[in-house]
């Protein structure tokens, strides 16, 4: 049966209340995974044994893909490229057009270590002596990784501050800069392309604000880059420029020269654990068998709550505030990777493919958005996640209370308030007509599907887990839908586009523009005058 016939034979099923399939004894069993340090629970969803093993069947041509992406096929069709960010945690030889890319990988893995270590013990110095911030200059894949790894690892941060400028807009710039040093600062220019214009922008910014003190300013910059002609071009000595292979996509590119801020940050050390962890789920991925098999579970019940179910959205929601930044990485990793509406073959998808993805992290969100996901009349699939410590030993009694607050959501989420509940909460206050419409407001349709993921603490390993498992889950769900999950034509007119109109904001003939463009135009330079 092929995916599109086998998704509409579950939507054609009637679908069970999840509280009367927890009332199944072996449920919990059969709905969760463990590996490592995680498990991941399922069963507060809608999804039956027998849905799960459809699904399952449905995913058969998962392991061939998938042994054909480690092994260094060209599975991205549309660039011609292989797929290998799994290469840059990886520890075993794979051969992309008959050589071993392994010892490239680990020889720029030995140069970032050795600058790592020269930046943080003062042997790399500015004029000003020892590096005391990081600036790292890039934007979506080249930014969000290891931006959000950064602040997710802060109780291990023993290096030298780390910022991030992303935005074209100077206020990113000018907010970051006002609180450095330029004389102790180091400038990193990550960019695969070297060609990205908001990149390029902040980094000539970057160089000029350097120059005013700096005799030498390109000598405190370093690119990270697969461009090593482009990176010359701007000025950077090739000592500290650390390039990688078009093989890494740039949403996939933390693992490499790409994270090398957050190694600066933590140390080599920890930054090889936060590889192992990933290894490991690589491992993992690969060797598991599929029902057990955590990335295709969790991809499973995506396609669940998105082909089958048809939720527009499904929101990330870690009870973890360092990891306020996930969420918006892994919009990037699944919107750029299954935002597609044609099949590996070009033709028109029969359905939807990658829901919007979105979040917060617990407890911030429930006091803000969480009404409509628990009264709203469209349900939105939750993925929690929270560990069982903190980093924080003094403060546990905030852990628990996190800890209790995430499982008190799902249980909400799930149990939800029946009208007779409502009407009793409040009879002492109200009657007759006025108790009914009170009550009415109070009511929860619960049956409102979550997952959780759960792990003793967020330690670099973890973090290197919890990302390879969500990129494996994108690939699944990219296998299973026929897409191409590793291009991202979606975004290229937008930036030709905004090429065109950068000389309309002097001024230039717009007439070849649509009338909205051109009356938004027009009232622009109005008032830039
Ligand atoms: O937004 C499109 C995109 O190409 C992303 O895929 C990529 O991560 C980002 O721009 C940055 O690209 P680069 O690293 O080449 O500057």
């Amino acid at each position: 049966m092929d995916f599109w016939t086998g998704i509409e034979t579950l939507r054609a099923q009637p679908k069970a209340r999840i509280s009367d399939l927890l009332a199944n004894y072996n449920r919990t069993a059969r709905m969760k995974a463990e590996f490592g340090p995680f498990m991941f629970d399922m069963s507060k969803t809608a999804l039956t044994a027998e849905a799960l093993d459809a699904l399952l069947n449905m995913a058969s041509g998962v392991p061939g893909r998938r042994d054909a992406m480690f092994a260094g096929d060209r599975i991205n069709a549309t660039e011609d490229r292989a797929v290998l960010h799994t290469a840059l945690r990886g520890n075993r030889p794979v051969v992309v057009d008959g050589q071993d890319v392994m010892p490239g990988v680990h020889a720029t893995l030995e140069r970032m270590r050795d600058f790592a270590a020269d930046v943080r013990d003062g042997t790399f110095q500015g004029q000003g002596g020892r590096i005391t911030d990081v600036v790292n200059i890039g934007i979506g894949g080249s930014d969000l990784g290891p931006a959000m790894a950064v602040l997710a690892l802060a109780p291990f941060h023993d290096g030298p501050r780390c910022h991030f400028v992303s935005n074209v807009d100077g206020a990113d710039w000018e907010d970051t800069a006002k609180t450095l040093d330029p004389a102790t600062t180091l400038v990193i220019v990550a960019s695969k392309t070297f060609t990205t214009i908001e990149t390029l922008t902040n980094a000539n910014t970057a160089r000029d604000w350097m120059a005013d003190t700096v005799d030498d300013p390109t000598a405190q910059f370093a690119a990270l880059s697969t461009a090593q002609d482009k990176t010359g071009a701007f000025g950077i000595d090739p000592s500290r420029v650390f390039g990688f292979e078009d093989w890494v996509g740039g949403r996939y590119s933390v693992w490499g020269p790409i994270g090398l801020s957050l190694m600066l940050a933590i140390g080599p050390g920890n930054f090889d654990a936060f590889l192992k962890g990933a290894r490991e789920m690589d491992d993992h991925f690969r060797t598991a068998p599929l029902a057990e098999n955590l990335p295709v579970l969790l991809a499973l019940q995506g396609i669940w709550h998105h082909q089958v179910c048809g939720y527009p959205t499904r929101a990330v929601l870690p009870y973890d505030n360092r990891l306020s930044r996930l969420p918006a990485y892994l919009q990037q990793l699944e919107m750029e990777s299954n935002g597609k509406s044609v099949t590996m073959a070009g033709d028109p998808l029969p359905g939807p493919a990658g829901p919007v993805v979105w979040g917060e992290p617990g407890t911030n969100g429930q006091h803000a958005f969480y009404q409509l996901i628990h009264q709203g009349k469209t349900p939105v699939p939750c993925e929690f996640m929270v560990a069982a410590m903190g980093a924080e030993p003094g403060l546990d009694h905030h852990h628990k209370l996190l800890i209790a607050n995430c499982l008190a959501q799902s249980e909400a989420l799930l149990k939800g308030r029946s009208h007779a509940e409502a009407r009793a909460l409040i009879a002492d206050r109200f009657s007759g007509d006025e108790l009914e419409r009170q009550a009415a407001h109070r009511v929860f349709e619960g049956n409102r599907p979550s997952t959780t993921l759960i792990y003793p603490r967020l330690t670099p390993d973890v973090l290197g887990g919890i990302i390879a498992l969500y990129e494996h889950r994108v690939f699944v769900e990219g296998v299973m839908l026929d897409i191409n999950s590793f291009d991202q034509w979606g975004v290229e007119l937008g930036k030709e586009l905004a090429t065109s109109l950068g000389p309309l904001v002097d001024g230039g003939d717009a007439s070849d523009k649509d009338a909205s463009t051109q009356a938004l135009l027009g009232q622009l330079l109005a008032w830039r005058t």
